[in-house]
């Protein structure tokens, strides 16, 4: 039965429901090492690096799972300068990474144009790519940071339940969420999108959605990150995500969705200490180190005990290297671009 699934190209919403299903330790084994065929297939033994700086922890927004929300008044807020920035995107670089993720919550201070700026900016002086992940925004800011020179935009949609996506985000859309990721596509944006699993009153059926419309919007990167309760949060006393659990979902994903780049994210890492090791062999070949300088990346408490490696490219490059993977020397593209997906090869 779960063979029969595994052999299939194409698995449908009941296929991966009954994945995610798995309990027996045969059958799982069979589901992490379909998945790590898979990765090889698409992605090969490369691990592509991100490095991250998160410049600003406004938010206008009140997820009700996470730390930054609004309404959080007991966390200190605050917005790196202009050259702080650049001394960060110059670290990054001489890390040898090539993609640069400026990362905030949706911080609507720092406006379209001062965003550009950074953009522009950054891409004068070092030859990298680009991720934006700055939360909803205009359609004409999206196009302004385009024509600055920004390659790809991170919009997880969360949850593909629009039940349960109007209750973690206070009466908004999922449809609009939604629309925001078919506005950066045809902006010409590389898109990321993905879920949080273990959020409460989530099912395997919702879980199953998620990795779907992933498919559906045909995203370039996808991430799964593990539910972690944030102690300034409504959902303080909820239960964390499992890290077997997290595993398994991945693993499907990769499946499911083959040629699409998938992170082992920093939550994973946080909830296990091998994590980003689990991470890449259960699907994942993405990996994305936090380079935000003190004092300012303990403030980006998004959930309790966010893992904040001091020497974070010694951490990721052992990871790598203990699972027999090399660090990729590429801008890491979307597999989208290189790679058809047929199911005659
Ligand atoms: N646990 C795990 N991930 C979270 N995020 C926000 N809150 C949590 C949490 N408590 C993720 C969301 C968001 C990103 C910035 O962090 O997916 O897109
Ligand atoms: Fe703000 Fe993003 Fe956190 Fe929501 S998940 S509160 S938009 S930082």
């Amino acid at each position: 039965m779960l063979k029969n699934i595994l052999n299939k190209f194409e698995l449908n919403k009941g296929d991966i429901i009954t994945l995610l299903q798995a309990k027996d330790e045969n059958e799982i084994n069979l589901i992490f090492q379909k998945a790590d065929e898979v990765r090889k297939k698409y992605c090969g033994n490369e691990v592509h690096l991100r490095g991250i700086i998160e410049f600003s922890n406004y938010c206008e927004q009140n997820c009700l799972y996470c730390g930054l929300r609004k309404d959080n008044s007991s966390l200190e807020r605050y917005r790196m300068t202009i050259d702080e920035i650049l001394q960060t995107a110059e670290k990054i670089y001489e890390a040898g990474i090539k993609t640069i993720v400026l990362q905030s919550g949706e911080d609507i201070t720092c406006t379209g144009n001062e965003i550009a700026e950074i953009i522009r900016l950054i891409k004068n002086e070092f030859d990298v790519a680009i991720t934006l992940s700055l939360g909803e925004r205009d359609y004409e800011d999206y196009k302004l940071w385009k024509k600055a020179g920004a390659d790809r935009y991170l919009l997880k949609h969360e949850t593909a339940n629009p039940k349960l996506y109007s209750i973690y985000h206070l009466g908004q859309m999922l449809q609009d969420r939604i629309q925001h990721l078919l506005y950066l596509k045809s902006l010409g944006y590389q898109i990321g999108s993905g879920n949080i699993v273990g959020l409460p009153n989530q099912t395997l059926e919702d879980i199953a959605g998620d990795i779907l419309l992933c498919k559906q919007l045909d995203v370039d990167m996808a991430s799964f990150s593990p539910f972690i309760p944030s102690p300034d949060s409504p959902y303080r006393k909820q239960k964390r995500c499992d890290v077997n659990f997290i595993l398994l979902v991945m693993a499907i994903a990769r499946i499911v969705l083959k040629n699409v780049h998938i992170p082992a994210t920093t939550a994973l890492a946080t909830l296990d200490p091998e994590g980003r090791e689990k991470g890449l062999r259960a699907g994942a070949n993405v990996i994305m180190p936090n380079f935000t300088p003190a004092p300012y990346k303990e403030k980006y408490s998004i959930y309790a005990n966010k893992k904040t490696d001091d020497n974070i490219m010694h951490y990721v490059i052992e990871a790598a290297a203990s699972e027999g993977r090399i660090i990729s020397e590429t801008k890491g593209q979307s597999l989208k671009l290189s790679t058809e997906v047929t199911q005659n090869e």
